[in-house]
C-alpha cells in the first residue's frame, strides 16, 4: 500500500538559492514491525540492582508497547558499495555559515533519482574524485543525512548534507585541507558525486509520533537533526503525525556558525507546543559562573527538567557531532543521577538497550 504524502517545505537558510515551496508525493511501503514492552528498567540503587517503573511526570500517552526502530523490515541498509557507487549529481551548494564564523559549513542537495532510499537518521558515504598519495581512489568519507527521507524537494529524488570544510595547519606549519570535505564543499551544481551506502541504525527516528525526543548536536552534528524535524513539523505524513515534544540543542561556537537558524524558529512558530530550541553558543556566551557555553552547560539549566524526561519509557535522546561533548554530557547525567541515588552508567546502559539514549559522535 502506498501513502500519500504532502511535504510543505521551505529553506530559509539558503543565501543563493531557491527552492519549490509544495510538492505532493508518494511514499515507499510501510511495513509492521516487530513490538518490544519496555515498562521497566533494572537501575542500580546505591549499589544494589532494582527494578524500577518508568516514572511518568508530564503526561505521557497510556502506551506501554513500543516497536523497535531497528526491526524496521522496509530499511535499506548498503545498497551502493564503494567499488560500484551510485552516481548522483549536485543540484545545489550554499554556504551556510557567515563569512566572520570560525569555518566554513555548507549545505548540498545531490540527485537520487529515487535510487539511493534512506531513512531520517542514516548516512551515506561519498568517495571524492581523484586518488591518494599511494594512486588509490580515495576511501569513502560517511556524512549524516541532513534531509527528510523525501528530500528537501519533496519528491524522494534527493539526498541533503550538511558539511564542514576541513582545513588545519600541520605540525610543519602547512595549511592541509580535508579531501572529502573540500571536495564536497567545492562541488559546483552538474558535477558527479559518488555516494555509497545508505547506512546506519543508531539515530533513526523513535515510531511513536507521541514521543518526546531529546536532540543534541554540535555543529555538522545537527545533520540527523534537521532531517528529523522536517518530517516532524514541515511535511505531512499519513502514517504520522508528530504531537510530541522535540527539544532540540544546539552547540556552535559563535552566532554566525548557527546552522538552519531560519528553518528552526520557523518550525517553532507552526508548533510552539512541541517544539524547544535551544542554542549554545561557545564563544559568546557564558552561564552565570562565567563559564563557556557548550551545548552540557547549556543543557544543566534545564537539568531537573531533563531528568525527569528521562524518566518517562517515551524519551529518546540522540547526540550527534563532536565527540568530547559525550563525556560532558555524561558529567552533568552522573550527578543528576546520584541525586535519586542513581547509578548514571548502569541508566544509561538499560536507556540504551531500550533504544532510548543513541548516540553517533565522531
Ligand atoms: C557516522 C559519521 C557521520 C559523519 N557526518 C558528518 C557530517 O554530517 N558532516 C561533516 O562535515 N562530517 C561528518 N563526518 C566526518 C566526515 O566523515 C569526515 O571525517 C570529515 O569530513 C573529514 O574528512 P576529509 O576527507 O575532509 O578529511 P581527511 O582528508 O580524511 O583528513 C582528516 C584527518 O586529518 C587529520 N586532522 C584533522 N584535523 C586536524 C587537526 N586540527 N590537526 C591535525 N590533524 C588533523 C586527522 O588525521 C584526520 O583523520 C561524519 C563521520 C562519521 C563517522
Ligand atoms: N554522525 C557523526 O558522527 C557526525 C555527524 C556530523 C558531524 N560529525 C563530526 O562532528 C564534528 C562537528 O564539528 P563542527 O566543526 O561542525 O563543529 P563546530 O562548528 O566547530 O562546533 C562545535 C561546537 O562544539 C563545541 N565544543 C568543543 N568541544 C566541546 C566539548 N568537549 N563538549 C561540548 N562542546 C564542545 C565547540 O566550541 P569551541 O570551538 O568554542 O571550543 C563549538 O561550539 C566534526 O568533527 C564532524 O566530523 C559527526
Amino acid at each position: 500500500m502506498a501513502t500519500a504524502v504532502t511535504a510543505a517545505v521551505s529553506f530559509p537558510a539558503s543565501k543563493s538559492t531557491s527552492l519549490p515551496s509544495r510538492t505532493s508525493v508518494t511514499s515507499p511501503d510501510r511495513i509492521l514491525f516487530k513490538k518490544l514492552s519496555l515498562q521497566y528498567r533494572d537501575v542500580s540503587v546505591s549499589g544494589r540492582v532494582v527494578s524500577v517503573r518508568a516514572q511518568v511526570t508530564t503526561e505521557a500517552p497510556a502506551k506501554v508497547e513500543k516497536e523497535s526502530k531497528k526491526q524496521d523490515e522496509g530499511l535499506i541498509v548498503n545498497k551502493f558499495k564503494p567499488k560500484d557507487p551510485y552516481i548522483g549529481r549536485c543540484l545545489l551548494n550554499t554556504k551556510i555559515t557567515g563569512d566572520d564564523a570560525p569555518g566554513e559549513t555548507w549545505h548540498m542537495v545531490f540527485s537520487t533519482e529515487g535510487e539511493v532510499p534512506y531513512r531520517e537518521g542514516q548516512s551515506i558515504g561519498i568517495i571524492a574524485d581523484g586518488v591518494d598519495k599511494n594512486g588509490k581512489p580515495h576511501k569513502l568519507r560517511l556524512y549524516s543525512i541532513a534531509s527528510s527521507a523525501l528530500g528537501d524537494f519533496g519528491d524522494s529524488k534527493t539526498v541533503s548534507l550538511c558539511v564542514k570544510r576541513l582545513v588545519y595547519t600541520n605540525e610543519n606549519g602547512e595549511l592541509v585541507k580535508g579531501v572529502c570535505s573540500n571536495f564536497l564543499c567545492d562541488l559546483k551544481p552538474g558535477a558527479e558525486v559518488k555516494i555509497t551506502g545508505p547506512i546506519g541504525k543508531e539515530m533513526l527516528m523513535p515510531k511513536d509520533p507521541n514521543a518526546t525526543v531529546v536532540m543534541l548536536a554540535t555543529g555538522t552534528g545537527i545533520a540527523p537533526f534537521r532531517s528529523f524535524l522536517w518530517k516532524m513539523f514541515f511535511e505531512k505524513h499519513d502514517d504520522y503525525r508528530f504531537n510530541g515534544l522535540a527539544w532540540l540543542f544546539l552547540g556552535v561556537p559563535t552566532s554566525s556558525s548557527l546552522l538552519y537558524k531560519e528553518e528552526f524558529e520557523k518550525m517553532k512558530e507552526k508548533a510552539p507546543e512541541n517544539f524547544r530550541l535551544d542554542f549554545a553558543v561557545s564563544r559568546e556566551q557564558t552561564n552565570e559562573k562565567g563559564e563557556k557555553m557548550y551545548i552540557q552547560t547549556r543543557m544543566a539549566q534545564y537539568a531537573e527538567e531533563l531528568w525527569e524526561l528521562l524518566k518517562k519509557d517515551n524519551t529518546f535522546v540522540y547526540m550527534c557531532g563532536l565527540k568530547g561533548m559525550e563525556k560532558g554530557i555524561d558529567d552533568i547525567m552522573v550527578s543528576l543521577a546520584a541525586k535519586d541515588g542513581i547509578d548514571w552508567i548502569d541508566y544509561k546502559r538499560q536507556l540504551k538497550k531500550a533504544e532510548q539514549w543513541n548516540v553517533e559522535v565522531y
